[in-house]
């Protein structure tokens, strides 16, 4: 990063910021927020941090996107937009910002820097990856291509700008069956392949009747989940609402009363109110959709992603500090990745992110053979 573009950085290392009376003035609305999830232990460190962040961001001229899996602190005091992976894409593309620094991890960062190749992309940890991205290559999708020549492949945004590249489509856990559906009807056929995640894509595949082939990809966290483990939930807390992820198992799905996206998890909340909610994801989503709704009790079976939790105050703050780590795309493969990624976003917008009918039969959905 060339020094004169930003200013002499006269910012202390995190451990010497100080809580005083000027930080608690400035920051101590925001505990009110959190207090139900952050501790009074642990609010002095993060306010000096959360203040510093918040300053430095005007400095900066930077936004912050915060996905639905950061801790509270992160998502509800220092995130300026916050929400699934398609609504950190699509504000990513419409950023006004020069700077975004994107809390949540290495795919996320990217997509933001593909769809924005003119800002400066920072991410916290550039070590904050994703089983999901790690299960594929850009040479597999080519070999996938050499395969099947005829049929369009849909891959999921947990995946790098080189998987991207090759591709046709991309989808998220918010857009995939509509995205399944669209890409069918240009291409004119009645299958579709879908990658890497093959829970994602079985679940899309009993939603649609487009047949699905799909790649032995899945995410660490939602494939933990077992049914066993919502019989249980629903053994202990029958008045509570099940909501899943699209990236658990379908026989998992298939326990719950609600599926969707991130962003659709916490609509249904928000618009049901329910007494009790069990959200089957990554644990910090409860605390973050619990803030939201202090009427709603949340009981948190506890998956983390440790991907995600590479992403602190403390990273973000030195992020914004020194102006680090930059997320750079080679432009070839950029401008591929881009174009997969706005076919995408030129699809219809749902005014709300759309839900998985639970209840649907499981279909066969092969691996492509490769
Ligand atoms: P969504 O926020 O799009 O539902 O994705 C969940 C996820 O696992 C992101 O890593
Ligand atoms: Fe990847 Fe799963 Fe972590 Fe999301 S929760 S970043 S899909 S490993």
């Amino acid at each position: 990063m060339d020094g004169m573009t930003f200013p002499a950085n006269t910012w202390p290392e995190a451990d010497a910021l100080l809580y005083d009376d000027a930080v608690k003035a400035r920051v101590d609305h925001l505990y009110e927020r959190v207090k139900d999830v952050v501790t009074p232990m642990e609010w002095p460190k993060f306010a000096t941090l959360i203040d510093a962040i918040n300053r430095l961001k005007v400095e900066r001229g930077a936004t912050i996107l915060a996905h639905n899996y950061m801790t509270p602190e992160i998502f509800n005091c220092v995130g300026d937009i916050t929400g699934d992976s398609l609504k950190l894409a699509q504000v990513a593309a419409d950023a006004e910002e020069d700077v975004i620094v994107q809390a949540g991890v290495h795919f996320m960062a990217e997509t933001a820097k593909i769809l924005s190749p003119h800002k400066t992309v920072l991410i916290p940890d550039m070590e904050a990856g994703c089983s999901l991205a790690a299960s594929i290559t850009g040479a597999d999708v080519q070999r996938i291509k050499a395969a099947y020549p005829d049929l369009p492949i849909v891959t999921y945004v947990n995946t790098s700008a080189e998987v991207k590249a090759y591709s046709d489509i991309c989808c998220t856990s918010s857009n995939a069956v509509q995205v399944v559906e669209a890409v069918a009807a240009q291409w004119g056929v009645d299958t579709v392949i879908m990658i890497p995640d093959e829970y994602l894509a079985k679940n899309v595949a009993a939603q649609t009747g487009i047949k699905i082939l799909t790649w032995k990809g899945s995410c660490e966290v939602h494939e933990q989940f077992t049914p066993q483990d919502l019989d249980d939930l629903r053994a202990a807390h029958p008045d509570a609402v099940i909501l899943t992820h699209p990236e658990c198992p379908p026989d998992v799905m298939a326990k719950a009363d609600f599926a969707g996206s991130t962003g659709a998890m916490a609509s249904y909340v928000k618009d049901h109110a329910p007494k009790k909610a069990i959200l089957i994801t990554e644990c910090s989503m409860s605390d973050n959709v619990s803030v939201e709704n202090p009427g709603v009790q949340f009981v948190k079976p506890c998956n983390l992603c440790p991907h995600m939790k590479r992403i602190t105050l403390t990273g973000i703050y030195e992020a914004l500090r020194d102006m680090k780590h930059a997320v750079e795309v080679d432009p070839a493969i950029a401008e591929k990745a881009r174009a997969s990624l706005q076919a995408m976003l030129d699809l219809p917008k749902a005014a709300k992110p759309p839900h998985f009918d639970t209840g649907r039969d499981a279909v066969a959905v092969p691996y492509v053979s490769v």
